[in-house]
């Protein structure tokens, strides 16, 4: 393991599930059942969850779509993935789902293997100041049948000059303090804080989506626009 944010998210999983609470005020669930609902939205057979972490997108489409999407998760944090396959055993829904190791920049799936792909909360990590970010990109328009749909739901940049100020001190005094109080992991909390603070806003990533090729790009904002889901069709 080489890459310093991969080490980083080797260090969280413990308590990663309790801090996303503490620092969302419980509403990273809400968000990340409303992408679920999104990505259920043109009833996909193959769903992947992309960038999977402890697995509670893929879980949650995989329990609300019933038998009828098999879902896959995908994550290079062993930990991670650890605590996915945990809960997966005991929300009793291994059998619709696997969790497999692998690396955002190059997927182990053949082309057009889904007909949706979600993201939650890991965007920023494949995009933000990252240079495989065209290839991260590249990979999911591969892997997406044709009118396939990529769901990302993401902190975003607030309208407003004021709330954007409020929220950027509140990422840069509450969630890196309560990160690493809780985490033990100052640099895994700095870099939350620090990358959604300089994140770009909606309508950049918007750009993004568009310059890879997606179409019907869409943009649902949530609380003043500090998160969001896009909605992005191949
Ligand atoms: C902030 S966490 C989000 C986890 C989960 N999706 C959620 O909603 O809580 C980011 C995740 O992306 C994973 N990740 C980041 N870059 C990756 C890459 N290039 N390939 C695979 N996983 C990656 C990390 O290991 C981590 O589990």
């Amino acid at each position: 393991m080489s890459r310093p944010l991969q080490r980083m998210f080797t260090e969280v999983p413990p308590r990663y599930d309790l801090i996303n609470t503490v620092v969302t005020w419980g509403l990273d669930r809400r968000w990340r059942r409303m992408a679920a609902e999104e990505c259920l939205g043109n009833k996909p057979e193959k769903f992947l969850d992309l960038c999977c972490g402890t697995g509670d997108l893929a879980l949650t489409v995989c329990r609300l779509g019933g038998g009828g999407v098999s879902v896959a998760g995908i994550d290079y944090s062993l930990p991670m993935l650890e605590i996915a396959r945990a809960k997966s055993a005991s929300w009793n829904e291994g059998r619709h789902i696997s969790f497999i190791h692998g690396d955002a920049g190059s997927l182990p799936f053949p082309d057009a293997s889904f007909n949706c792909v979600g993201i939650s909360f890991a965007f920023r990590n494949l995009t933000y100041k990252n240079p495989l970010a065209g290839q991260h990109l590249a990979e999911v328009w591969r892997v997406l049948a044709a009118g396939g749909r990529y769901i990302i739901v993401e902190t975003s940049q607030p309208g407003s000059r004021l709330i954007r100020r409020v929220f950027h001190y509140y990422l840069r005094w509450f969630v890196r303090n309560a990160g690493f109080w809780l985490s033990g992991s100052k640099g895994a909390y700095n870099y939350l804080a620090e990358s959604a603070v300089g994140f770009y806003t909606a309508e950049e990533v918007r750009g993004m989506l568009l310059e890879a090729g997606f179409r019907e790009v869409r943009y649902r904002p949530f609380l003043f626009g500090a998160a969001g889901i896009h909605i992005a069709v191949k």
